[in-house]
């Protein structure tokens, strides 16, 4: 299945309709089973989602049936700048007064691998995976997403779920948990959101046509699947060359 590509004129078009596609992929999911299994990145780029989904007005009648999860985290506090569950109740959680028990982050007072191991059995169900609705997801300019960086073990690991990833390349260069490439392809959807123009390059590689797959298949952004598809909201300025003149409406 081809991936959708979106390409908005600026960060904040592109977030606010990635906001909205999570509140429309959100409808069926609560139909069907009541509730919305959300996994969510950190980094700059959602921010200007967190907060269009704290500003919808009808938020207060949706967020009791989300389940919010982290697909990484950094193994900072969560009053640490750094923090991905940080910014989350920063921008989103706390001004749209999303109940807590419906809030899932890492526990980073935990040891790195004990967080990894209580995160395991907090998205896991039973013997099931993670099985999220939706796990929204950024990219970094060397192709990474979550804390799946080029090389991490959590790319190959096949029989879990959450991995700890000691020491990525980039920057914040602190321990990680994130969820595996297997979680990730276990999802319905996966809804990635790309701004700047520092990302053109991985995109362009992920994005590329199946000739040139040698090369996209070593991305871990271009190895997320997803049971329903993926989808890209993109900024104009990060979209590959011929796609930026696509802008949607
Ligand atoms: C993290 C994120 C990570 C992020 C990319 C892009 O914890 O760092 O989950 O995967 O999506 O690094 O980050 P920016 O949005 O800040 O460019």
């Amino acid at each position: 299945m081809r991936p959708s590509v979106r390409v908005f004129a600026d960060p904040l078009a592109a977030a606010a309709a990635a906001a909205d596609r999570l509140v429309a992929l959100s409808e069926p999911a609560v139909a069907a089973r009541g509730s919305f299994r959300l996994a969510v990145s950190g980094g700059r780029t959602p921010e200007p989602m967190f907060s269009a989904l704290a500003r919808r007005p009808d938020g207060a009648a949706r967020w009791s049936a989300w389940e919010l999860f982290w697909c990484d985290e950094r193994m900072v506090p969560p009053d640490d700048p750094r923090s991905n569950f940080g910014a989350a109740q920063r921008l989103w959680l706390g001004p749209a007064a999303f109940p807590a028990s419906n809030v899932h982050p890492v526990d980073t007072t935990l040891g790195l691998v004990r967080a990894a191991e209580a995160y395991e059995a907090a998205v896991r169900r039973g013997t099931e995976g993670p099985g999220f609705d939706v796990v929204a997801l950024g990219i970094g300019p060397d192709g990474h997403t979550a804390s799946l960086f080029p090389g991490s073990p959590g790319l190959a690991v096949a029989d879990r779920w959450v991995v700890a990833e000691p020491g990525p390349a980039l920057p914040p260069a602190v321990p990680r948990v994130t969820l595996t490439l297997r979680s990730l392809c276990d999802a319905r959807v996966a809804v990635f959101l790309v701004s700047g123009a520092d990302k053109r390059n991985a995109l362009s590689e992920i994005l590329a046509p199946a000739t040139r797959h040698q090369t996209a298949a070593t991305l871990p952004a271009a190895r997320v699947r997803a049971r329903e598809g993926v989808e890209w909201f993109v900024d104009r300025a990060a979209a590959p060359v011929g796609l930026e003149g696509a802008v949607a409406g």
